[in-house]
């Protein structure tokens, strides 16, 4: 009876600590240079505290039985070793340990290769990408890297304080209004994670997330060459009519379509919104119908949001403009 109670216990703990380590988002299923190291300082660190602790337990269940330690003198060295010297070199180790991957964290990239600037906005990321030949690229919400390139990612805030968060490929960094924090990363393998904003920013810290994108050199050079391109005047004529409606209910005001009107900077840029993978920072899956639901309940669906839901337009038009978004791929 017991024994059967151990080994389902044993089983239910196994699939819990297998299933909590892989993932889109998982620390310990590194794609990522720094995030290998910070996997591996995990696990040494997680072994040595199992074995300190289970010292201390055989100790406790040990002490009531044993005298060990017969003089006075015995027991002063046993406390002192166990209490004073057996941490402190312990803590030592650990620290030095830790701080020692710290230079290959912060080894900048080799220069005038690809770079890119990802601003904290509540509660949405700008991402913007440089790279030698190509004029600055802007998108929002979505990170593409190129797998087995070092990258540096300078970080900025344009309102509070956020937390730059890509747990797959690297550690957290702050992003800090005034301030320019550089964070260096290397993907190393190719896949589709997610990241967070890691500091609380406001009512909707939790709906500020993003797309991670780890691909071959080539199909992201070819990417980031077509996203650098302005958007395509629609063919169909329902997404014609929403891209004039778009202007004329005034969406450009806050939102950037490159070779259009639409030169907003308050807002995401949209130039190719359809060709992402998800809406409203992570939160939504990019789909007509979301988009719709976005510009009629935009409070409903990130409360404390800086755009104003438009519930007074006709559905027609809201659909209109939800068609030509979904076509700028
Ligand atoms: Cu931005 Cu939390």
């Amino acid at each position: 009876m017991v024994s059967t109670l151990f080994r389902h216990a044993t089983l239910l703990l196994v699939i819990a600590a297998l299933t909590g380590c892989s993932g889109v988002q998982s620390p310990l299923d590194p794609a990522g240079r720094e995030a290998e190291w910070i996997a591996q300082l995990f696990v040494w660190m997680a072994i040595g505290v199992l074995v300190i602790w289970l010292g201390m337990i055989a100790l406790a269940l040990l002490a009531p039985h044993r005298r060990p330690f017969a003089t006075a003198r015995h027991q002063t060295l046993f406390i002192a070793g166990g209490g004073v010297v057996f941490p402190v070199l312990v803590l030592v180790a650990l620290i030095g340990y830790g701080l020692s991957g710290l230079p290959g964290m912060l080894a900048p990239a080799a220069a005038g290769g690809l770079s890119l600037e990802v601003s904290g906005v509540q509660w949405w990321w700008r991402v913007r990408y440089f790279a030698p030949g190509l004029a600055s690229v802007e998108t929002a919400n979505e990170i593409r890297l190129p797998v087995g390139t070092r990258v540096d990612i300078r970080l900025l805030s344009e309102d509070v304080i956020h937390s730059f968060w890509m747990p797959p490929v690297a550690g957290k960094l702050d992003m800090i209004p005034g301030r320019l924090n550089r964070l260096s990363v290397e993907p190393t393998r190719t896949g589709t994670f997610r990241g967070a904003c890691a500091e609380f920013c406001g009512p909707s810290h939790a709906r500020m997330n993003f797309t991670i994108i780890v691909m071959e050199r080539g199909a992201f050079d070819a990417w980031l060459a077509s996203e650098s391109r302005p958007a395509l005047d629609p063919r169909d004529p329902t997404a014609q009519r929403g891209r004039t409606a778009f202007v004329e209910r005034g969406c450009g005001t806050c939102h950037t379509v490159r070779g259009t009107e639409s030169i907003g900077r308050a807002g995401p840029d949209l130039t190719h919104v359809g060709s992402r993978h998800t809406m409203a920072a992570g939160t939504l899956p990019l789909r007509q119908d979301e988009i719709q639901r976005w510009i009629t309940q935009t409070e409903l669906l990130k409360p404390g949001a800086h755009m104003p839901a438009f519930a007074v337009l006709p559905d027609d038009v809201v659909a209109e403009i939800a068609a030509y978004l979904m076509q700028l791929k």
